[in-house]
Formats: structure tokens, C-alpha cells, sequence
């Protein structure tokens, strides 16, 4: 019973699932965050602060909730973000997180850190998707990973601007968690006891990070943690010319995750991005940043009629969403919403996961008195 996804109808229910699931060091990767955590806890507490303001008797026996980002309609104004290493969390991994955007036709974005390759996803998968680019310090696995998101029909480039060094994640300094993972002796009696994926891990396809193998061997064959990884490989020279040199290259709808200030909204646009992913990677790098939510509306109101703003982080409920999209944003996405539910059950469970917001999206609107995204404004909303 305790263990079934039936029993799972919020992201705390499947987080709890996880934890079950999982051996310690990998669960702690996922729900952990830097320093003290207050940004972890702060990205879903600021939606807590709003309240909404419905308006009844407005006919919403059919509503529509699909929007258009980064050129590409999708089914509801929520997706996936891109996240790493998802084959550690279940043995489908990617796979079953496009297999979830497919059916709920939304973007699926993958990590330079995935471990399923870029061609794999592409001829799997024809929902919109996206490659989240980390820009390492060679340059050649950069013009490798770009060259095979045109080959394999990409639909937009995501580079990540918020990991320049790793963030202190203590709880992965405690397990000792890396990737691959060492199954030592200070973790051994966690995996013992998660016989079911330790045997996953061990005898099915083996662990392997597709895009970077051929470039750098930390990350596959060199046990390594996703914070010294950040601080050794990623290139900490970049500028705005980098990422005008990495648009000119790839050529299509570019996107810039982890933009938090006006100032960095507007140099978006001058460097041709299509969107914005107002983030601050889940509490994960820089603790003590805004949350997106908190810092929407000056975005939007500087740069929200120019570019794509998508509000990534916090997101549990669909009134989340609804809130984030009445201060102005286009969409929202999220990592630990569907992670949990990908350790506890595989595409199973991140449909499950997704199908339950999208729910909660479509009960909320018409409670709301909606029968379009357009209709959520600054009216519905007072803060406290
Ligand atoms: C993280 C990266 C890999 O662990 O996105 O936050």
C-alpha cells in the first residue's frame, strides 16, 4: 500500500515515496539544496503568500489552458525542466520523462548531464523539446552537443547561466554522493537495503553520460561530485559574447535559464533569446537568491511583451501556476515536481505526477471563473 502511486496525489506524497526508494546518497541529490536551504524552502513558500481572487458564473464548461513558448504550442502552460543523471533516480530515466511530455504534449527538456543521448530522445520523441547547455571549458564538446541538437531536431537550446562554480550542497558532502556513484562502505548498508535499485543499476544498461563521455571522462568513469564538476569543467570566463557566439551557432530559439535581475532580462533579448527561465536552479546553487515567483512581476513588466518568461522553481500545485502566469509569466516548469515521482514509479509515476497538476490546473481555472490563460491578471492576485 505504502509503496503504490495510487496512494500518491502531490508532489509530498511522491517526494515520501522517494525516499523509501531510494538509497540515501541518491535521494539526498534530489531533494537536497545549498547551504541552509532558505531559497529551497522560499521558492514554494512565496506562492503561499498570494492569495486568489475568483470570479463565478462565467460559463467554464470548456476552458483552454495550452499556451506558445519559445515558438512551440504545448498542451498546458507547464514542463519538465531539464535535470541530470535521471537513469540514477530509475532505470527508465529520460526515456520516461518523454514519454510523459509525449503523452501530455508539453516540452521536455534534457541536461548536458542526461543519460540518455540527444539522438535517442530525438527519434523517440516528437513532443517540443529542449537541451539544457552547460558551457564547458572545451570547447569541442560544446560544438558537439550543439551540432547533435540540430541533427536531431531540437526545438530550442536552454543554456544554464547560474552554475559559474558548484553550489554548496551539503547534504551531498555528507553522503558522499557522485556521479557515477561510489557504492562504498559509508553507503553500503543504504544500498543493501534498496536491493531493487541497486540490482537495477548493477545489471541493467550501464551508467553512462552520453553527450560528455568522449570529451571528459569525470562524470562516467571518474567518480565525481555535480559540485566540483560545475567548479572544474564549466567554463568560468563566459560572458554575454559567449552566449551571442553560442546563438549564432545553433541558430534557432535560444533560452536563457537562471536569469534573476531586470538588468540580465533586457541583455536576454539583446543577445536574441526567445525566453527566459527566471530561476535559481531550485535552491541549488547561490541560497539566500529570490524566488523566481517573488521576482516575476519586475521582469515581466520590463521585458514580459518582448521575450518568453517562464517561472522555473516551487511549483507544487496547480494554483502555483495559476499564480506565476496571472503576475505575467508564459509558463512554468519544474525539476523535484515529477523527480520524486520518477524515483518512485518510472514514466508511471511521472505521469501520475503530471496528470495530477494538470488537474489541478483545469479545476483551479474554472473555480477561478477562467476559460483562457489570458484571463488571469494582477486582478485576480493580492498579496498579504
Ligand atoms: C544539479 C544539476 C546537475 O544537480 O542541474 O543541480
Amino acid at each position: 500500500m505504502l509503496n503504490s502511486i495510487k496512494n500518491c496525489f502531490n508532489t509530498e506524497d511522491f517526494r515520501k515515496l522517494a525516499k523509501r526508494k531510494l538509497p540515501f546518497p541518491v535521494f539526498h541529490y534530489i531533494d537536497g539544496a545549498a547551504d541552509d536551504e532558505v531559497t529551497l524552502r522560499r521558492n514554494t513558500q512565496a506562492f503561499e503568500e498570494v492569495d486568489l481572487i475568483p470570479n463565478v458564473l462565467k460559463g467554464v464548461e470548456n476552458i483552454d489552458i495550452s499556451t506558445e513558448i519559445m515558438g512551440k504550442k504545448i498542451d498546458a502552460p507547464l514542463f519538465f525542466s531539464p535535470t541530470a543523471l535521471q537513469r540514477l533516480f530509475h532505470y527508465e530515466g529520460e526515456l520516461a520523462v518523454g514519454k510523459a511530455a509525449e503523452k501530455f504534449n508539453t516540452f521536455f527538456g534534457i541536461s548536458s548531464l542526461a543519460t540518455v543521448s540527444i539522438k535517442e530522445i530525438g527519434n523517440r520523441f516528437s513532443c517540443p523539446k529542449l537541451f539544457q547547455l552547460y558551457i564547458h571549458k572545451d570547447k569541442g564538446l560544446n560544438e558537439s552537443m550543439i551540432e547533435k541538437c540540430k541533427i536531431n531536431n531540437f526545438d530550442a537550446i536552454a543554456i544554464t547561466v547560474d552554475t559559474i562554480v558548484g553550489g554548496n550542497r551539503e547534504r551531498d558532502l555528507y553522503t558522499g554522493f557522485t556521479s557515477p556513484p561510489k557504492l562504498d562502505l559509508k553507503s553500503f548498508l543504504s544500498f543493501a537495503f534498496h536491493p531493487d535499485w541497486t540490482l537495477n543499476y548493477l545489471f541493467r544498461k550501464k551508467f553512462e553520460l552520453p553527450e560528455l563521455q568522449d570529451f571528459v571522462q569525470e562524470g562516467t568513469n571518474i567518480n565525481i561530485s555535480i559540485g566540483d564538476y560545475f567548479s572544474t569543467m564549466l567554463d568560468q570566463s563566459i560572458t554575454w559574447d559567449s552566449i551571442s557566439d553560442i546563438k549564432n551557432k545553433w541558430g534557432g530559439h535560444l533560452c536563457l535559464k537562471g536569469i534573476m535581475s531586470v538588468e540580465d532580462a533586457k541583455k536576454a533579448i539583446d543577445v536574441g533569446a526567445t525566453a527566459i527561465m527566471v530561476s535559481n536552479h531550485g535552491g541549488r546553487q547561490l541560497d539566500g537568491s529570490r524566488s523566481p515567483f517573488d521576482q516575476l512581476a519586475e521582469i515581466v513588466d520590463a521585458v514580459g511583451d518582448k521575450i518568453d518568461v517562464i517561472c522555473d522553481g516551487g511549483i507544487r500545485r496547480g494554483t502555483h501556476v495559476l499564480k506565476a502566469l496571472s503576475l505575467g509569466a508564459k509558463a512554468c516548469s519544474g525539476g523535484r515536481m515529477y523527480l520524486y515521482a520518477l524515483a518512485g514509479s518510472g514514466h508511471k509515476g511521472v505521469e501520475r505526477a503530471y496528470s495530477l497538476i494538470q488537474d489541478e490546473i483545469i479545476r483551479d481555472m474554472k473555480l477561478m471563473g477562467c476559460r483562457s490563460l489570458k484571463e488571469l491578471n494582477r486582478n485576480n492576485l493580492r498579496f498579504r
